[in-house]
């Protein structure tokens, strides 16, 4: 549709999109895949990182083997060309930056491998770049998770999946509040306070915060008014568990002032088991089907909250979103050069 458009298209940022859960096996990668495909055959040029090292399976999601060349070969050697790594997918437009091949003698990536990655992710030359996270709350997770465009959080509606998602927020927000806090001992002091006693709430630190600089207190405030995750539930079985993203929702705000949106709630498929096992997203077998028509929408959603901050609601053809994305680009890729 919109690839000729695109291959003249002068470079400019791609949009970030990081796909996070803190809770393993609830389905992170499954709509990782589903989502990007939804983009390529939207005809955006994507690129998929497999940012999982402890448990990649990009490459199995789609269809690719295990002996295909990884990204990973760039955490020894930051230096390299991050690009070099993409292979080619099924899916026309989609490219997979694959983890298979990891060494697992690399434990975690060092502050500096991190932001050569990010630089380099920065300038792939893509419309799209989604990043497949791991679960947990590591450092690196967190980092990857603040620095992109788009959070959205994968969770079931299992209160072990909850709780761990609260949780990652909550390290989130702490991780922001200590990188705005780095200079300012006093702050960082009620900050380390706060992370060491759970029974405290948000606003409490706020208010204390408050007491010994107003500025920073309303920093922290804006930190948080400004944090967009997107939540999507997926593996529902019964439609009164919906019910439960209303009380998530509400805990998020009055606990960590945060205002989830739900883009999407996926429900517990076998269709999608059975997809898993071909090894290709239900989105590429199945095109017709009520969950791929759903990732269609949660797609379309995601990136029209990028370029419509007030209009959500409004109908927008697909068509003029994508113009709209093509001109926000250039304009985003300004933005970063200012930062
Ligand atoms: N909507 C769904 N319906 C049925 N099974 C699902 C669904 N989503 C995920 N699964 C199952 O959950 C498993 C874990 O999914 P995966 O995407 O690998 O999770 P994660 O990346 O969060 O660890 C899959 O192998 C699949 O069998
Ligand atoms: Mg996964």
């Amino acid at each position: 549709m919109a690839t000729n458009r695109l291959k003249n298209k002068k470079k400019s940022q791609p949009l970030i999109i990081a796909i996070a859960g803190a809770k393993g096996g609830v389905g992170k990668s499954m709509a990782c895949s589903n989502i990007a495909i939804q983009f390529a055959q939207g005809g955006l040029k994507t690129t998929l990182l497999d940012l999982d090292l402890g448990a990649a399976n990009q490459h199995t999601l789609l269809g690719i083997s295990r002996s295909s060349k990884g990204w990973t070969q760039f955490l020894s050697d930051p230096s390299m060309d991050l690009s070099s790594f993409e292979v080619e997918t099924k899916q026309k437009h989609l490219g997979l930056l694959a983890a298979c091949g990891y060494r697992p003698d690399i434990a975690e990536i060092s502050h500096d491998v991190q932001s050569s990655l990010m630089t380099q992710i920065r300038n792939l030359n893509s419309d799209i770049v989604l990043m497949d996270l791991g679960a947990g709350s590591h450092k690196s997770t967190l980092d990857f998770f603040t620095a992109a465009d788009i959070k959205t959080l994968v969770t079931t509606t299992e209160s072990t999946s909850l709780l761990n998602n609260f949780e990652f927020l909550k390290n989130v927000l702490y991780q922001s509040f200590c990188r705005a806090a780095h200079s300012y001992p006093k702050i960082l002091d009620l900050i380390y306070q706060y992370k060491a006693n759970p029974t405290l709430r948000l606003n409490q630190l706020i208010d204390k915060v408050e007491s010994v600089d107003p500025f920073f207190a309303q920093m922290l405030t804006n930190i948080c008014a400004s944090l967009d995750v997107n939540v999507i539930f997926n593996q529902v079985r019964k439609v009164n568990e919906v019910h439960m993203a209303v009380r998530l929702k509400k805990i998020v705000q009055k606990q960590l002032s945060l205002d989830l949106s739900y883009p999407g709630f996926i429900f517990f498929s076998e269709e999608v088991v059975a997809s898993m096992q071909k090894q290709l997203p239900i989105s590429y077998i199945s095109p017709r089907s009520i969950i791929t028509q759903i990732f269609k929408r949660i797609t379309q959603l995601l990136l029209k909250k990028s370029l419509y901050k007030e209009t959500s609601k409004q109908a927008i053809s697909w068509e003029q979103i994508q113009q709209d994305f093509h001109k926000n680009r250039v304009e985003r890729k300004k933005a970063h050069h200012l930062l």
